[in-house]
């Protein structure tokens, strides 16, 4: 055969495979065994060395020209199968954005936080900042400071969780108090605050007590602040919680760190006072403590009775949540038992 024969007869067949190869690497496959090193047509090329001085430009230029062909040929398929390589990805990771998706259970907050949410964006409204203190307090704060010096009666009912001789788990939010009257530039103005969070006690073991539970302390203190102030502050607390149509009243009372101290209760929210099993006939329901800051407290926080004085509040977040809900049990708003905590939810 002669060599323009062969030359003819390499452009047949590597057209032809160039069309059959299914993949890019075949294509370039075929590349190597003809355009490569040792390929097919570069051996012909060789070849032409031997060829009579009149012959060689002839064929060179014939040879050129299957070069060149499949040379493109090679290209136009490589980009083909390129594109169809892409083509195929693209449908292969449509997105149908109409089909309809996977539901994902949604959250709620948790009863109790919801009860300290509503508090907070009452309190935010009437000029109240928020803060959060640490649930692990030095006894001073929890106690000293507090106008309860060692060996006061009324630390019994608390004394417990010690994590050094003079480090405790908080045992009311009260603490945030004399912390947040040390802080405060009363030049300024009056100091606003409620603190919400965690306390822990010596557990007793009956419903309504938990050795862990929440507290809302609440404390004003500035100038000309009267009882009348923490009166209508309580009856705002208690109407945005319990309804528009409910009276509180104030009863004497014992706290270390108030003078007078007073205990709170609201109109029964079930009989609306006619006298009923939740308010054990009384028609009345005690929900907090409160009184006007002791002297001892603030002096002990630098700020002068002389010129400074208010009142402080303390409230739990669970039992307004067992109140408000007819919950029996207070341990069963920390068992996380996800069949009782979905039936709270305010916002529906
Ligand atoms: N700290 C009190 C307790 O845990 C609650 C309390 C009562 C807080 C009266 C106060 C208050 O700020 O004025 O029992």
């Amino acid at each position: 055969m002669g060599l323009k024969e062969r030359l003819e007869q390499l452009r047949k067949e590597g057209l032809q495979q160039i069309a059959n190869s299914s993949d890019p690497d075949k294509v370039n496959a075929v590349r190597v065994s003809m355009l490569g090193k040792k390929g097919s047509l570069t051996a012909v090329l060789r070849g032409m060395k031997d060829l009579a001085a009149d012959q060689r430009p002839v064929v060179g230029k014939y040879a050129n020209e299957v070069r060149n062909d499949l040379q493109a040929a090679i290209e136009k398929r490589s980009a083909e199968l390129a594109k169809n390589i892409l083509n195929a990805k693209l449908q292969a990771e449509t997105l149908d954005v109409t089909l309809p998706g996977t539901a994902v259970a949604q959250g709620q907050p948790h009863v109790i936080q919801q009860i300290i949410d509503q508090l907070e964006d009452l309190f935010i409204g009437m000029g109240y900042q928020i803060a959060v203190g640490d649930e692990v307090e030095e006894e001073v704060y929890n106690f000293e400071k507090l106008n309860l010096p060692k060996d006061h009666p009324a630390r019994d009912m608390q004394d417990t969780f010690y994590v050094t001789p003079s480090v405790l788990m908080r045992t009311q939010t009260s603490p945030m108090q004399a912390r947040m009257m040390e802080k405060h530039d009363f030049t300024k103005g009056p100091l606003k605050m409620i603190s919400p969070g965690k306390v822990y006690r010596r557990d007793t073991d009956d419903p309504t007590h938990s050795h862990q539970f929440n507290q809302v302390e609440g404390l004003v203190v500035g100038k000309h602040v009267t009882m009348a102030d923490l009166k209508g502050t309580l009856q705002e607390v208690a109407r945005n919680l319990f309804g528009d149509d409910l009276d509180i009243r104030l009863r004497p009372s014992y706290f270390p760190f108030t003078e007078p101290s007073v205990e709170v209760d609201i109109t029964c929210f079930k009989c609306k006072g006619k006298g009923c099993a939740i308010c054990k006939n009384t028609g009345w329901i005690e929900v907090l403590g409160a009184g006007m800051v002791h002297p001892n407290v603030l002096q002990m926080s630098g700020v002068d009775p002389e010129k400074y004085g208010g009142f402080a509040f303390g409230l739990g977040p669970d039992r307004f949540a067992m109140l408000k809900y007819g919950v029996e049990d207070i341990r069963d708003f920390y068992l996380n038992d996800v069949r009782f905590l979905t039936q709270f939810n305010e916002k529906g």
